[in-house]
């Protein structure tokens, strides 16, 4: 389904698109609440329980991952920043891309240094951001309009699990998904994106890959377990969403954060550990769900990786690594990739 709102239309309950703003919604509330129902009863009522992270990020949620990326235990946004400054011009030059489609982009915060070289460069002409947050994916969409008036903003409400086959043609496209978010698709998932994601892609067209890298488990506990609480909160959320969502009665403060990570997988679980026997009720579903002491549900998990993992996963999708670049430290890399 596609709804296009017209500069200056207004929805009820939708900010209104700023000047020059187009806003594609490929996910709409209703579609959401369906989906979400759907994943409930196989997540939460098999074992182990689990949901997708996706649930994540409503709006309270997305305000808590802005906050995460400021925390000082919680390097990968600083680490990415600091390889974009040195790299952008590089990412400008060897994709020479016209237009940067960016997955999952959140606030866009760091992809501004993307924007800025390609502009240098002087051939900059579309911006993509692409989002399944509404509320922040507008005003994001709108702020950057203001900041680069020259560029058309074109943004897409969409899952990148469901809707990459509507990204916008024309051009010479570059797709950024940055924050290591792909590291929080399971491997038979990320090998599903990757396939589907350099389907739509032309020769030449590029991906430019964020993933955080495997380091000692001290580093990666703190940046997951925040001695702030914010990610705890963070996590939590997602029972705030079910609650909402499908009438729940979930006390958040009857589960704990917990995100150990697990050297086997290479990834960190993102766990709600249950502090006690309880069960329950979710209205809309008309169903109970019961948690043992200790039970666990996992939210998310976010994989760590070397480079010859990453650019096999990319060559097993058409996509062919052309740069490897880390921070100093060694702690987070991009990858630049063309579509063969
Ligand atoms: N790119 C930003 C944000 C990363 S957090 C950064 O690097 O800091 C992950 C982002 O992906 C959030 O903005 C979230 O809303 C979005 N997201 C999560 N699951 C998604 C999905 N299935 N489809 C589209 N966007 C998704
Ligand atoms: N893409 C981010 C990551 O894997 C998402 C994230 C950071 C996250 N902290 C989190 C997800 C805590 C769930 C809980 O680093």
């Amino acid at each position: 389904m596609r709804v296009t709102v017209q500069p200056g239309v207004m929805h009820v309950g939708e900010a209104r698109s700023a000047p020059g703003v187009r806003v594609d919604v490929h996910v709409r509330p209703g579609d959401a609440k369906r989906a979400l129902r759907q994943e409930v009863l196989r997540g939460l009522c098999g074992s182990p329980k689990e949901l997708s992270p996706r649930w994540l990020y409503d709006e309270r949620g997305s305000q808590l991952f802005d906050d995460i990326t400021r925390l000082p235990e919680y390097y990968p946004t600083r680490r990415e920043r600091e390889i974009l400054l040195a790299h952008a011009g590089d990412v400008a030059r060897l994709s020479g891309a016209t237009t940067l489609i960016e997955l999952g982009s959140g606030t866009s915060e760091k992809t501004r240094l993307l924007l800025d070289a390609m502009q240098e460069a002087g051939q900059l002409s579309r911006f993509v951001p692409f989002d399944v947050s509404e509320g922040f994916l507008r005003r994001a969409a709108a702020s950057l309009a203001r900041e680069y008036p020259g560029v058309t903003v074109h943004a897409v409400v969409g899952d990148f699990e469901h809707h990459l086959a509507r990204l916008p043609e024309g051009g010479r496209r570059l797709v950024a998904f940055l924050g290591g978010t792909i590291g929080n698709l399971k491997p038979p998932e990320r090998a599903r994106f990757l396939a589907e994601l350099s389907s739509g892609l032309r020769p030449g067209d590029g991906l430019l890959l964020g993933t955080d890298l495997i380091k000692d488990k001290e580093r990666l506990y703190a940046a997951y377990n925040d001695s702030a609480g914010v990610t705890a909160e963070f996590n939590r959320n997602v029972l705030r969403v079910l609650n909402r969502e499908l009438g729940g009665n979930f006390d958040p403060d009857a589960f704990e954060h917990f995100a150990p990570y697990d050297e086997h997988n290479a990834w960190v679980e993102m766990r709600l550990v249950s502090r006690r026997a309880q069960s329950v009720w979710l209205s809309t579903l008309r169903r109970r769900v019961e948690f043992a002491e200790g039970e666990v549900l996992r939210t998310e998990v976010s994989c760590k990786f070397q480079q010859p993992r990453v650019e096999q996963e990319l060559a097993e999708a058409g996509l062919r690594l052309v740069a490897w670049w880390t921070d100093e430290a060694g702690d987070f890399a991009l990858s630049l990739a063309l579509k063969q």
